[in-house]
């Protein structure tokens, strides 16, 4: 079984090689991303291994079917950069679902602290030896309410976090989750009551922009956001309009809309392109990371464990638990339904 293995960084190189102990799989590791003029180094291989920013469109996937390639297999548990509904009867998609919920969780708690004590700048400060406090007043989070969109499982271990900070929690969900005790309201409500607000749900074609210049409005003045979920839920030029406008007081970004032209990659020493990235980073009330929230060891030793055990149960059973097809969202529990691949 050979995996053609896209976009891939040495962090990623050292975890497979360790899930891949045995050298059960010949993985060819390819730095490059997935697309169409780069699909060719896949000849021969069975499956394709790639990550959130490989874009998975029409043309590269009838290119992979065109090589026989089976199996489409995300090291990550959003599937937007799939265009699984064209995918649907002609190449299988598994994800890993889950390897860390704790690890984006906390990623957002760190980054909200980070945000409102100002501890980027008191590091900078500190480093230079300046110890004046001018400019570092932050708030308390205790008491405050936190608007939490997108209660599965990172979203709600980010409440649990934020239960222990003692902050209010509400909540919205397409499909809220019953006797979770969490508070559940509509997005005008909680736009409205929330000082702090975060996202953990997926990204789809309804909800892409769903933070935009009119949302916006309707927040509380000074309101905090925190984006570890996908760029593209906030309209990043509507973002920078807020922030001027003193409306939003704060954003903590993982990711951004047009991440996949910049993130991961060494820019220092370039001149930046994105003159809104450029924007946001130059604020100092916003703070951005490149899309790392998921990177901890535990959740690296997972990824590569379920990959390769996706690839496996792929090729080997009727069932592949970790499929996901454009139907599964609708019917929510459908391969466990019929117990068999998607199609
Ligand atoms: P999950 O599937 O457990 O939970 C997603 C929740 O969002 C579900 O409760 C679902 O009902 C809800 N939802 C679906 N559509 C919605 C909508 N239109 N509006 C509001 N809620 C909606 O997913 P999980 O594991 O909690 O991950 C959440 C998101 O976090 C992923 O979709 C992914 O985009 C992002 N993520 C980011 C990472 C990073 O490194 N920054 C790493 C892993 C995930």
């Amino acid at each position: 079984m050979k995996i053609a293995f896209f976009d891939a960084k040495d962090y990623d190189k050292n975890s497979f090689i360790r899930a891949n102990g045995d050298d059960r799989y010949e993985i060819v590791f390819y730095e490059t991303r997935l697309t169409k003029d780069t699909c060719r180094l896949a000849e021969g291989c069975d499956v394709v291994c790639v990550f959130v920013n490989d874009d998975v469109n029409r043309e590269v996937i009838d290119e992979l079917v065109k090589m026989n390639i089976r199996l489409i297999a995300l090291r990550c548990a959003g599937y937007n950069n799939v265009d699984i509904e064209y995918a649907y009867g002609k190449i299988h998609v598994v994800r890993v679902p889950a390897y860390s919920p704790y690890a984006v969780a906390e990623h957002a708690m760190a980054l909200l602290l980070t945000s409102i004590r100002r501890i980027h700048k008191a590091y900078i400060r500190t480093k230079d030896f300046n110890f004046s406090l001018n400019g570092l007043t932050g708030f308390d989070l205790h008491g405050k309410t936190v608007g939490v969109v997108g209660t599965g499982k990172i979203g709600r271990i980010f409440i649990d976090i934020c239960r222990g900070f003692g902050m209010n929690i509400i909540a919205y969900d397409k499909f809220p989750a019953a006797d979770s005790g969490i508070e559940y309201v509509t997005l005008e409500e909680l736009w409205a009551r929330a000082d702090i607000i975060s996202f953990h749900c997926p990204l789809t074609d309804e909800n892409r922009h769903m933070v935009n210049a009119s949302t916006i409005a309707q927040m509380k003045k000074g309101v905090v956001l925190i984006n570890t979920s996908r760029g593209a839920l906030i309209d990043a030029e509507a973002l920078v309009e807020g922030i001027k406008a003193r409306q939003i007081g704060a954003a903590c970004l993982d990711v951004y809309e047009e991440e996949s032209n910049v993130f991961f990659h060494d820019y220092s020493g370039h001149i930046v392109d994105d003159d809104i990235l450029a924007r946001l980073i130059s604020m100092p009330n916003v703070i951005v990371t490149s899309h790392q929230a998921f990177l901890t060891e535990e959740a690296l030793s997972n990824i590569a464990d379920t990959t390769l055990k996706n690839v496996g149960e792929f090729f080997e059973n009727e069932y592949s638990a970790n499929e996901v097809c454009y139907k599964c969202p609708q019917l929510k529990e459908c391969r466990q339904e019929h117990n068999k691949k998607c199609f």
